[in-house]
């Protein structure tokens, strides 16, 4: 059994799981259904059993559904979990609304979540999106506040720009960005992930499967009701080109003895100490083969053909992450 390390994550330190579980597809996100409740908190409990501690929500996944499950999961053992949890975000039906990042919203935030997770103190409080509506030092400087009054032990961020990143590093210390990277979502090599590694920032990297594209389970045409439908890389001529980029992986996979999932999720471990790959899980069984992902290693070769294959730009067409 893979034991799972322990990061430091930024300058300030806490000591995080590296492997961090992903609470959201637990709750009615885009269109889904709630999935099994019990087996959700089975799910939660069995990662805080195995040493996975970091668990992410945000207080609009499925409208406070998930902020609510995730504190049956962690009652009476509060001290097992690191929770993470993004605000500023409207929804309506699952549907995106748009931003509200004025500090009298964030402190009405703040409480609301601290209710529904049943605990004191969030460990990590984040902004999902920054945008120009609110200066940026009134969002920070807000959360500073809230760490001062005991609320939030820790600033993360979100989804933002290297330029975003240094200006509020500026303003207080940034514990972790949270970002999509993958092996089909490189475009923040050139500059977001360079800053974060110069200001000794904690890289939480989510969508390592690339909403399923590399699990090698995909296959074209997505079912009518999938709501990966609505983006280009699912669609078409760019889902044929990327299931065949995939099968390098699958072909890879095969050979090393694992999955693709595997894999994609060990390709980000292996980019550094200060990478957590943050990965949906919302059934017991998906924990061995992901803590498993965790051990795996690249021989130069392998980097060299995953880094070649799946170079940035490789894998086309856009998603709901459009950078
Ligand atoms: N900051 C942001 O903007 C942002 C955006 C999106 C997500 N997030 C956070 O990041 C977390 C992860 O993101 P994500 O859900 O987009 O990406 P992901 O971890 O790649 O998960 C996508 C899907 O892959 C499935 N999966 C997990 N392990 C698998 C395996 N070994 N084989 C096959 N399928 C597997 C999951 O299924 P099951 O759920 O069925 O187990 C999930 O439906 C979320 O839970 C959320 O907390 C943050």
């Amino acid at each position: 059994m893979t034991t799972i390390a322990k990061i430091a994550l930024g300058k300030e330190g806490p000591l995080v799981s590296k492997l961090g579980l992903g609470c959201m597809r637990m709750s009615p996100v885009w269109g889904s259904k709630a999935k099994d409740e019990a087996e959700s908190i089975a799910t939660i409990q069995a990662a805080l059993d195995n040493g996975i501690n970091f668990l992410n929500t945000g207080d609009f996944y499925g409208s406070g559904h998930n902020e609510l499950l995730v504190g049956k999961a962690i009652k009476g053992r509060r001290n097992d979990a690191f929770i993470s949890v993004k605000f500023g975000g409207l929804v309506d039906n699952g549907r995106f609304l748009g931003l509200d990042l004025r500090p009298t919203s964030i402190r009405n935030f703040i409480n609301y979540s601290l209710v529904r997770l049943g605990i004191d103190t969030i460990d990590l409080y984040q902004p999902c999106r920054l945008d120009n509506s609110v200066p940026i030092g009134d969002v920070i400087g807000t959360v500073a506040d809230l760490i001062k009054e005991g609320k939030v032990r820790y600033l993360g961020v979100s989804e933002i720009t290297a330029d975003q990143l240094r200006k509020a590093n500026s303003i207080y210390p940034v514990s972790a960005l949270e970002i999509g990277y993958s092996l089909a979502e490189r475009s923040i090599e050139n500059d977001l992930l360079p800053t974060a590694r110069e200001l000794g920032i904690g890289v939480v990297a989510f969508a390592n499967t690339a909403e399923g594209l590399l699990t090698g389970e995909l296959q074209a045409p997505l079912a009518a009701n999938d709501y990966r439908n609505h983006f280009s890389r699912f669609q078409g001529e760019h889902l044929k080109n990327n299931l065949a980029k995939v099968e390098v992986l699958k072909t890879m996979a095969k050979e090393k003895g694992y999955t693709p999932a595997q894999l994609a999720i060990a390709w980000v471990n292996r980019q550094g100490e200060q990478f957590m790959p943050l990965v949906s899980m919302s059934k017991r069984s998906r924990l061995p083969e992901n803590r498993d992902a965790m051990a795996i290693t690249f021989t130069p070769e392998e980097t060299n053909i995953l880094n070649t294959h799946f170079a940035p730009g490789a894998i086309t067409g856009g998603t709901y992450l459009q950078r």
